[in-house]
């Protein structure tokens, strides 16, 4: 049995397919329009989002589904038919996301998870614990572990400005959390006890040059998934977990619902969401690294401006004649893309939609259409950031009772 699970884990190594490129660090496509996400369902053993399941969630919340789910960026799970079930029975599960704090400012792309957690939280009306890596950066990237933990703090602070419940979310930094509760520590020696060298390098690539700080990590990203890492929260209550976080995360997630039953824990539950594509194009995602290619949460309405008319990758045609003849092609064009993640309302969308693959509606005009809708929302973003004092950073980040019944 043992072998089994182990060779089941290599065999979905990532990156097989040399088309498309999916890890933790690393996304990239050779295709115009993206990552073929069906593909990766299949490669990584996950299950579409169907109409089906988009049916039972609107039929057990009373509430429609977030456009994120109607509109496929959130498009593949795991066991979300349980959540459900269990939900309608009245039992209670908890949501459990993350960040790796690299930068000072977020980008619109680090929205998305946040934004999704939300609608979530809002919706269930359930725990939200948000861990923050600064432990995984300072292993990955050329940055000291103060430098780490402090951009946990910064970024905690757009995190919280997304709108989370203070009565109903943890915000932790592994490097402060992971000392103050040993039960944290506890659970994550169950995990390393179960996951092999061998069975790391199958899932992450590690080799025998790789620190060993590296190796241990997925044991840390795991550990939020059991609820008795958070005793101030569960106390020593084993609550289900829900896990919403982007595709690239998955490997992580395999291997916790590989160990969780072998330490008497159920499986946690996934709800995957496609990338936000850089403003070149859908090849890559955004990245906090390359400025170009990024709409930092932090930028003033002239820069959001300048860098959607001058980068955002246009799938219209060379000329204004042309275009009018031929129409643009919004599923290679980024500014369209972009309008689907942050335009709500579907009936405005499919007009665009209509409007700019016949021609009527030319690039200049539907990058006008995005800039009107980005400059508020990042402004606002901006004034909620502002508002963050250190009293309510403190709040959500110190171990404490959640307004929860358990
Ligand atoms: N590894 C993630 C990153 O680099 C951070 C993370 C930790 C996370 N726990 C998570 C993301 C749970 C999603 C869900 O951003």
């Amino acid at each position: 049995m043992a072998g089994e699970v182990e060779n089941n884990l290599i065999e979905l190594n990532l990156n097989q397919n040399k088309d498309d490129i999916v890890d933790p660090w690393t996304v990239t496509s050779s295709n115009e329009t993206g990552i073929d996400y069906d593909k990766l369902i299949k490669r990584f053993g996950s299950s579409k989002i169907d109409k089906e399941l988009l049916d039972r969630f609107e039929k057990v919340t009373g509430k429609k589904v977030h456009h994120f789910l109607r509109r496929g960026i959130v498009f593949s799970h795991r066991d979300m038919h349980t959540i459900l079930t269990n939900y309608e029975a009245g039992k209670p599960f908890y949501l459990y996301t993350g960040r790796g704090p690299s930068s000072t400012s977020i980008h619109l792309g680090h929205l998305i998870p946040f934004q999704f957690c939300k609608w979530l939280q809002d919706v269930f009306d359930v725990p939200l614990v948000i861990q923050l890596t600064d432990d995984e950066k300072t292993l990955w990237r050329d940055l000291s572990l103060e430098e780490a933990h402090k951009l946990a703090y910064e970024n905690a602070k757009d995190i919280i400005a997304v709108g989370f419940d203070v009565e109903k979310t943890f915000i932790f930094s592994d490097v402060d959390y992971i000392g103050q509760r040993p039960e944290f520590y506890r659970n994550m020696i169950r995990i390393q006890k179960c996951v092999t060298f061998n069975q790391v390098k199958g899932i992450f690539g590690f080799d025998d040059s790789t620190v060993i700080g590296k190796i241990a990590f997925p044991a840390v990203q795991a550990t939020p998934a059991l609820s008795t890492s958070f005793p101030d929260i569960f106390k020593d209550k084993k609550i289900p977990c829900l896990i919403p976080c982007a595709i690239d995360q998955d490997p992580y997630f395999r291997m916790t619902r590989d160990v969780c039953p072998r330490i008497g824990f159920q499986k946690p539950a996934l709800l995957h969401s496609i990338f936000f594509p850089a403003l070149q194009g859908a090849q890559t995602k955004m990245s906090a690294s390359e400025a170009n290619s990024t709409i930092y949460c932090s930028d003033t309405p002239k820069q959001v401006k300048n860098k959607i008319n001058k980068y955002a990758f246009s799938g219209g045609q060379a000329t204004v004649e042309d275009h009018r003849k031929l129409g643009g092609n919004c599923d290679v064009d980024i500014t369209y893309q972009y309008l689907k993640f942050f335009l709500e309302d579907d009936d405005k969308l499919e007009q665009i939609r209509k409007d700019y693959s016949s021609g009527n509606l030319l690039t200049g005009e539907l990058k006008k259409i995005l800039i009107d809708i980005l400059t508020p929302l990042v402004q606002e973003h901006q004034k909620r950031r502002a508002e963050v004092t250190d009293e309510i950073l403190q709040k959500f980040m110190t171990p404490r009772k959640l307004h929860v019944d358990y």
